[in-house]
């Protein structure tokens, strides 16, 4: 959602602040602020509606200097976009706060402040937390006056506190939402991702619940955990390439990702498989264990990542033999949800932040399960921490707002894990041996369907006027279809649906006329016969039909019908397959229509409120 930078350094942070916000600006993007404390001891503000872009207008014409500072993009939930509302805020002039999260109770410490003479300029929830903490830091040091205010707030957060008594000073405290501290040489930063501090350090510390951090001159780091008192927390280094923040020759960071895909699943499979069979201990120490004892799955996850699990809940099933079922984590975490006795519990998430992902965590852990897993891309994360076994996707970061790259890495990792509990429960060795192999040629697989990319760009003529369009897929790639429908509206923001193709003629063939682009993926499975059966009920109904299929199934362009044929793959692996000419896909027509492709309106990269 938001993204939150803060300095305390030996030379002027204006420029560590830009660049890490610059840096952030995928995770929210409506407006953005920086306060620097100056070298007469003054707070200095800037704040401007919009990208980062305008704000660094603002900072061109009106620089900022000094030794500390915290900087703020945003993502609006209390309070419109606009400039009041853009964080820092300040109470009063020597005070100043940066916010990721939600105060639940703000309505009710906004009347006992009103009461008590504040006056607000903002109708953001945050407004609260400033005052408040200026009220406390009237008798006590910045640190102190932080940790009493917390205490009294409801919901979640991640804030940087600056105040101008207290020269390079920043306090940065976290619950329930991402906070991480870099390590520099006699510097000491502040990030809600590591990503945003990757240009000054590759050494984190990752904050823990509750904990608040006081940063100060000369490198200085104090740790306090939610009773207040010190910790060590152990210094990580980041293991990602910073080469990855930067868009080298693509138009896009959604383009660049889409290509990085054959290196990225080549990572994710490295070190992982045997010979014949997938190594389980790259789960971790115990997960040969748990696994033997586990009958039966439930995956939760939001977004994109909740396809990747729809599309796992037909692997295991078929491969593991073990029962599963899928849910988006908003509505599982509030469900009255009956766990079966050894049930593992599979969460799925490229950030690892996702606020109702981790609820659900937090919830299934206190459930009976017999133990969680997460399958996430960053190293260091809330969920991958607080889980008993990890997967990582090494998918790198993703920056484009629509998931791709960390969707077919999961993907990726989800045929390990039905290898891997396959194994276990004993699934036939040929049948693993020979998917293994299909593993190995993935990443080659991959590249060839990149390469139709021209081919793909053509189709997207036909769908840049059009406002609806319509993705059939069945067995496992009615997800894919899901998700290709997804990408479609998050970045070209055209209305489309994804349907079971047997579904289609249970309501939505109402639909079809010449105006519909139906979109299809038809491999070479047990199901294609009767995919083909449900293309013709389109095409009879005047519908257009734009369909990937593998070359081997004989359908071909005809009147009504353009086919764009893949390579042959092992019908398990298809789904991973079949999910890049739709990416593909929807990149093109965004670009036609000129759509903000990497940072879509309205939408954030990392969801860390409910
Ligand atoms: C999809 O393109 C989106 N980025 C979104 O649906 C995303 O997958 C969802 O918010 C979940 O995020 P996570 O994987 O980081 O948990």
């Amino acid at each position: 959602m938001c993204g939150i930078v803060g300095a305390v350094a030996q030379r002027n942070v204006q420029g560590i602040l830009r660049e890490g916000l610059l840096r952030l600006e995928y995770r929210g993007y409506d407006s953005a602020g920086m306060v620097v404390r100056g070298t007469d001891g003054r707070l200095q503000r800037r704040r401007a509606l919009g990208k980062v872009a305008a704000l660094e207008e603002k900072l061109e014409a009106s620089p900022l200097t000094g030794h500390s500072g915290i900087a703020h993009t945003r993502w609006a939930t209390h309070g419109r976009p606009s400039e009041e509302n853009a964080h820092p805020h300040q109470s009063g002039e020597r005070l100043a706060v940066v916010h990721n999260g939600i105060i639940e109770n703000h309505e009710a410490l906004r009347a006992e402040l009103e009461s008590a003479d504040y006056d607000f300029t903002s109708q953001t929830d945050t407004e609260v937390i400033a005052h408040l903490i200026e009220r406390e830091a009237r008798a006590v040091d910045l640190l102190t006056a932080v940790q009493t205010v917390i205490a009294r707030l409801d919901g979640a957060y991640a804030l940087g506190v600056i105040h101008a008594n207290e020269p390079d000073v920043v306090i940065g405290a976290r619950k329930g939402s991402p906070l991480v501290v870099g390590v520099g040489i006699e510097e000491a930063f502040l990030a809600s991702d590591p990503l945003a501090l990757l240009q000054v350090t590759d050494r984190f510390i990752y904050l823990e619940e509750g904990d608040v951090v006081r940063l100060s001159a000369g490198g200085g780091i104090e740790v306090f955990d939610a009773s207040g008192q010190v910790v060590e927390r152990e210094i990580q280094t980041f293991e990602h390439g910073d080469g990855s923040a930067s868009k080298g020759d693509y138009r896009h960071f959604m383009l660049k990702e889409i290509h990085e895909q054959p290196a990225v699943i080549a990572e994710t499979l490295e070190g992982r498989l045997g010979d014949r069979s997938v190594l389980v201990e790259s789960f971790g120490p115990g997960a040969e264990a748990l696994f033997s004892r586990a009958a039966q799955i439930h995956l939760v996850a939001c977004g994109t990542s909740y396809h990747a699990g729809l599309v796992a809940r037909y692997w295991l099933e078929r491969y593991a033999g073990i029962p599963v079922q899928v849910e988006v984590a908003s509505e599982y975490r509030y469900r009255q949800v009956v766990v079966p006795e050894n049930t593992l519990f599979v969460t799925l998430s490229q950030s690892g932040e996702t606020a109702d992902t981790l609820a659900a965590l937090r919830f299934a852990k206190k459930s009976g399960y017999l133990g969680s897993l997460a399958i996430c891309n960053v190293p260091g994360s809330s969920l991958a921490r607080e889980s008993d076994l990890t997967l990582m996707t090494r998918a790198g970061p993703e920056i484009g707002v629509a998931s791709t790259k960390a969707f077919t890495t999961q993907l990726t990792a989800l045929m390990l894990l039905t290898l891997a509990l396959g194994r276990v429960h004993g699934q036939d060795e040929e049948e693993q041996a020979s998917l293994v192999e299909a593993l190995r040629r993935l990443p080659a697989q991959v590249e060839r369907v990149l390469a139709l990319d021209a081919q793909i760009e053509d189709l997207s003529t036909a769908f840049a006027e059009k406002h609806h369009a319509l993705f059939l897929g069945r067995g496992a790639h009615f997800p894919v279809a899901l998700e290709g429908a997804l990408k479609l509206k998050e970045i070209s923001y055209i209305h489309a649906e994804a349907y079971p193709a047997g579904e289609l003629k249970h309501g939505p063939l109402a639909l079809v006329d010449s105006d519909m682009p139906v979109v299809s993926v038809a491999p070479n499975d047990e199901l294609l016969d009767k995919l083909k059966s449900n293309l013709q009920e389109v095409r009879a109904r005047g519908g257009e039909l734009f369909v990937f299929a593998d070359e081997g199934v004989g359908l071909s362009s005809d009147d009504g019908i353009r086919v764009l044929h893949l390579p042959p793959i092992e019908e398990a692996l298809a789904p991973i397959l079949y999910t890049l000419p739709l990416q593909l896909l929807s990149y093109h027509v965004a670009v036609l229509k000129g759509t903000d492709v990497d940072q879509p309106r309205n939408l954030a990269k990392s969801v860390t409120v409910e």
